[in-house]
């Protein structure tokens, strides 16, 4: 349900049931702002003596309405999923009572911090009509990042040239993003265990399109409880990233609200943990309806817990137009917005986990043994997938290319069928929440009936890698199933199999090896397994077609009868072979 936000209290209740009629409003996409909603936006201002703000969205309808005091107003976020290389889509025209259209400059600072497609200031005379508007619209080409247009008489608001100043911004965001990467914000990063640490920290930042300026290692041993690192440092840092010109900074480390909050203040500058990193990387690259929920519901959860931090960020860095910091009141209005939403998409989850169960019980009532290619993110799972099944996943060098498991069949090489799966990447320290969001997904590794490990055997840190995956394995109580180490990339350095015995050394991108590979999962899954003669009179001729999903048919020969074959399969699925008909047919051959 819409609500309006902020400062509500002791305005009359047909002044808010008015303003709740805006959420119905559908504005023409060619206008910037009709003037009779203007007329009405300043008339409702200025007998409320408030500001009040408007979100209105390219497919013009009204997203938030916001009522704030008589010289600031609060605005919440509204980018659940943060793309900061892009405009939000979204623009945000607010009032000046008894004062002219002029922004100011927490306007341009909410303007580039919330990415608003623009922010426009309209004044308020004492009689509630519109003096003056400005507008502000975020612009690499300039040199402070923000075009901002001349005072204009709010009657001759110049709509079509706004709009277009938008599209026209747009396209050049879009462009400096695809050709140049110029747009791409300017991180420091931040960590208190380990270079290595780091550096797999600026990978996850490049895959989300930040580019790392710099690192900063403060060895602790643990966090500050203030700051994570030290105050000390943390001046420090502020003076460097002033000088770097960053953007913004990344903590390698799970902040809570309390650190995130002081952090930002003293660098005032916008501050991202590690988790909130993964979880954005993750957001936009989930594909499928289910990864999409499972992402959502991780980053609400995570969110809520630290709404502490964020909400005073919004006053002061973000959304702050003014200076106060968000009341108690509005914390509880966004933890029940989140509560409501976290329902809903448990919901829809549910849903979609039942019938992912159903295929499960079909599966394993078909009797196709499970396959999971598992592994450290960007190790080759992808192309590794696509070679044994032929298919197309998206292959990318780019952490976390996949996000949602992918399962397709393959033909073993001595007969016999196994579903494969593709997993989502695994990486060090995991956050808690993902592994959690991710647990259905992830199960199927846990009951797959053989893990394919596969490790870029050309990266440096290959042993850390292996070692985080067995870790998440492990967690995910996949100890059971049978594992085969797979080399990847053996094309780039051939690795030194004496770390991993009995690896199979293989090249995705080349083919070599994946024969091999292929052999050994058919070998470990046919381990304990039987070999037995069967012939299958012509009476029960649809067995015939079971008994190939029941394992490997090594050789079968039509006879007059029947056909008489060799079945390898599970000791359990040869003797319910005996039972749905087929005969031992040892002693007719030999
Ligand atoms: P996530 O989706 O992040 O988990 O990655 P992934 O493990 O599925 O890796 P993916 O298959 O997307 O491959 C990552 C990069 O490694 C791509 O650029 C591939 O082309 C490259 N790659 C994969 N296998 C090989 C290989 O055998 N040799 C070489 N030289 N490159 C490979």
């Amino acid at each position: 349900m819409p609500e309006i936000h902020g400062n509500v209290e002791g305005i009359r209740k047909s002044i808010l049931d008015e303003l709740m009629r805006w959420y119905d409003l559908q504005i023409p996409t060619d206008e910037f702002m009709p003037q009779d909603l203007l007329l009405q936006l300043c008339g409702y201002s200025a007998s409320v003596n408030r500001e009040i703000a408007l979100y209105i969205t390219r497919y013009g309808e009204i997203a938030e309405v916001i009522v704030g005091k008589a010289d600031s107003v609060d605005l919440p976020d509204v980018r659940l999923r943060r793309s900061n290389r892009r405009l939000s889509m979204i623009r945000c025209i607010h009032t000046h009572p008894g004062s002219s259209g002029e922004l100011s400059d927490v306007d341009i600072s909410a303007l580039q911090s919330m990415r608003f497609d623009s922010i426009c200031s309209v004044g308020v005379d004492g009689e509630g009509r519109p003096t003056t508007v400005q507008a502000a619209f975020l612009d690499p080409a300039q040199e402070d990042g923000v075009q901002r247009t001349g005072l204009v008489n709010a009657r001759k608001l110049p709509s079509a040239e706004w709009l277009q100043t938008i599209l026209d911004v747009d396209a050049i965001y879009i462009e400096s993003d695809t050709i140049t990467g110029k747009t791409m914000e300017r991180a420091v990063l931040v960590g208190i265990e380990s270079q290595q640490s780091l550096e797999e920290l600026a990978a996850l930042a490049r895959s989300a399109g930040a580019e790392p300026i710099a690192m900063v290692l403060q060895k602790r041993i643990k966090p500050d409880t203030a700051f994570c690192i030290g105050k000390g440092k943390a001046q420090e840092l502020s003076l460097q990233c002033q000088a770097l010109r960053a953007d913004l900074v990344i903590v390698d480390e799970e902040l809570s609200g309390v650190m995130q909050k002081n952090l930002e203040e003293i660098l005032r500058l916008k501050v991202v943990d590690r988790t909130t990193l993964i979880l954005d990387i993750f957001a936009a690259r989930a594909n499928t309806r289910e990864g999409k929920i499972q992402v959502e519901i991780a980053q609400l959860q995570y969110r809520s817990q630290r709404l502490l931090g964020q909400g005073l960020v919004l006053s002061r860095l973000a959304g702050g137009i003014g200076t106060r910091g968000p009341g108690e009141s509005k914390l509880e209005v966004n933890r029940r917005r989140i509560r409501e939403r976290l329902t809903d998409l448990k919901q829809e989850l549910q849903l979609i986990e039942k019938q992912r169960n159903l295929r499960r019980q079909q599966r394993e009532k078909n009797e196709i043994p499970l396959v999971a290619l598992v592994g450290y993110t960007n190790s080759g799972k992808s192309t590794l997938f696509n070679r044994l099944t032929g298919s197309d996943v998206y292959v990318e060098d780019r952490l976390f290319a996949t996000l949602d498991s992918v399962s397709r069949p393959i033909v073993l090489p001595r007969g016999g069928k196994a579903l494969l799966v593709d997993t989502v990447g695994f990486i060090r320290k995991l956050p808690h929440e993902l592994v959690k969001a991710f647990r259905a997904t992830l199960e199927e590794a846990a009951l797959a009936d053989v893990n394919v490990i596969v490790s870029d055997a050309s990266a440096p840190e290959l042993l850390h890698q292996h070692a985080a995956v067995l870790e998440v394995l492990d967690s995910l109580g996949a100890t059971q199933a049978r594992r085969i180490d797979a080399l990847n990339k053996s094309d780039l350095e051939p690795p030194n199999q004496d770390t991993f015995p009995g690896a199979v050394i293989i090249s995705a991108k080349t083919g070599e090896g994946v024969a091999e590979l292929l052999d050994a999962i058919q070998n470990h899954l046919e381990d304990g397994m039987q070999t037995a003669r069967l012939r299958v009179p012509f009476t029960h001729f649809g067995l015939l077609s079971k008994l190939h999903s029941y394992g490997s048919v090594l050789d079968q020969v039509y006879e007059e009868n029947g056909v008489t074959l060799t079945l390898r399969a599970k000791a359990q699925y040869i003797k319910s072979a005996y039972k749905e008909g087929a005969l031992p047919a040892g002693d007719e051959l030999t």
